[in-house]
């Protein structure tokens, strides 16, 4: 690991002298042989779990479902309006599964459905229980026509000191066309 970044330092240094943008090389490139992955994830209807699987497939490493305590009514709009009024109160419900150390990884993929148009209150208590200082973070967000709006900026704002990949995945529902080509261009 040490190898790797050191040589990654020494090509970036070489690029910089020749007048190129090193900033740019390092960030076109999430992915290094030797890093640990997580693929963490909320699913409340399934669509976000499909990408996750399809990630992990591809990726290899750890899967990891974010569930927390708590219902949502059955009936559809009374469950978004529950969910709106989580989100404007800033509610973030205990989680109810955890990762034994998270310590190891050095990449974490993390999934959110779009829900009015950020991240989901499961989603913010595991930003604010994990430390993930100095991980890169990937989001993939599935949404419903929306794109991406405001998650992966309130990832961004949630997680301190990662280094949180703007290239995210945001795709319509369970969509995976494409998967395959965005991880190849973060360099898996
Ligand atoms: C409470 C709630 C709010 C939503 N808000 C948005 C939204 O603001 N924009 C959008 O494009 N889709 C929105 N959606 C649609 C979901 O983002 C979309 O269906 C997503 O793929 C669901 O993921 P899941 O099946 O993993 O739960 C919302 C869905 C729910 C349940």
């Amino acid at each position: 690991m040490k190898k790797i970044s050191l040589l990654g330092t020494a090509v970036a240094a070489v690029f910089s002298v020749l007048g190129g943008n090193a900033e740019a090389l390092e960030e076109s490139s999430a992915a290094k042989p030797s890093e640990k992955i997580l693929v963490a994830y909320y699913s409340y209807s399934g669509n976000t779990e499909e990408v996750a699987e399809a990630i992990h497939e591809q990726v290899g490493g750890d899967i990891f479902e974010i569930k927390a305590a708590g219902t949502y009514p059955e009936e559809y709009q009374a469950m978004t309006q529950q969910a709106k009024e989580e989100i404007q109160n800033g509610f973030r419900p205990e989680l109810t599964t955890s990762v034994a150390d998270m310590s190891q990884y050095d990449i974490v993929f993390l999934g959110s459905p779009n829900w009015w148009g950020t991240i989901t209150p499961q989603v913010s208590s595991f930003l604010a229980k994990y430390d993930l200082r100095g991980k890169t973070v990937i989001p993939f967000i599935t949404h419903g026509g929306g794109g991406e709006q405001n998650t992966v900026a309130d990832i961004k704002a949630q997680c301190a000191d990662c280094r949180v990949i703007e290239n995210a995945w945001a795709g319509y529902g369970n969509r995976t066309s494409g998967l395959a080509d965005w991880l190849k261009g973060l360099g898996f």
